[in-house]
């Protein structure tokens, strides 16, 4: 399950490596849309889907009318289940980090990503330092390991805890 596993100094350091140019992908939870950007310049996907429940805080000058950017407006599990099955290379999660959220996420998410692809969260922690509250990233993305099906085959660090993981389907 941790074979081959590669460590990184960063979130922007795993995607550049892991994630395939070229690819479909959705991140989840886009806020500002600034991580968007960065994804749409390193990973040139075919498409990036975002998703958010608002678009209050989107910044809308980061983007150009050519960028292969579709927005949904809505609860993240609901829009990934429009998605067909098998259908995303990678999927980042980044929306809300509730444990009863970030599972429906999972369970919504997982289906989508084809054999090989990759499911990348956010925030895998338990606590959150700056907003002192618990996190549920780190227990949903344990039980998704511990049913099976993925690989871990990245960390990106980051210096208060706020680590990304990445994941493989089988
Ligand atoms: C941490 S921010 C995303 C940051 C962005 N991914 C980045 O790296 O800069 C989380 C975003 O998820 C959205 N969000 C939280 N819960 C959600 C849900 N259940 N469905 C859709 N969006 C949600 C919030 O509105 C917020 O914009």
């Amino acid at each position: 399950m941790l074979v081959g596993c590669r460590v990184f100094s960063s979130r922007k350091a795993l995607i550049g490596a892991l994630v395939p140019r070229g690819g479909l992908g959705i991140e989840v939870g886009t806020q500002t849309g600034e991580f968007a950007r960065f994804l749409l310049d390193v990973t040139k996907p075919s498409a990036l889907h975002v998703v958010d429940v608002t678009y209050r805080l989107f910044d809308e000058s980061l983007f150009h009318a050519d960028d292969p950017l579709v927005r949904h407006e809505g609860l993240s599990w609901e829009v990934l289940r429009g998605f067909a099955d098998a259908s995303m290379d990678w999927i980042y999660i980044d929306a809300s980090h509730a444990y009863n959220d970030v599972t429906r996420d999972i369970r919504a998410a997982a289906t989508k990503v084809r054999s090989g692809g990759l499911l990348v969260f956010n925030d895998y922690t338990s606590w959150s330092p700056i907003e002192v509250v618990p996190y549920g990233v780190l227990r949903a993305v344990n039980e998704l390991l511990c049913a099976g099906g993925w690989d871990v085959v990245g960390l990106g660090l980051h210096g208060l805890g706020y680590h990304d993981i990445c994941l493989r389907r089988r």
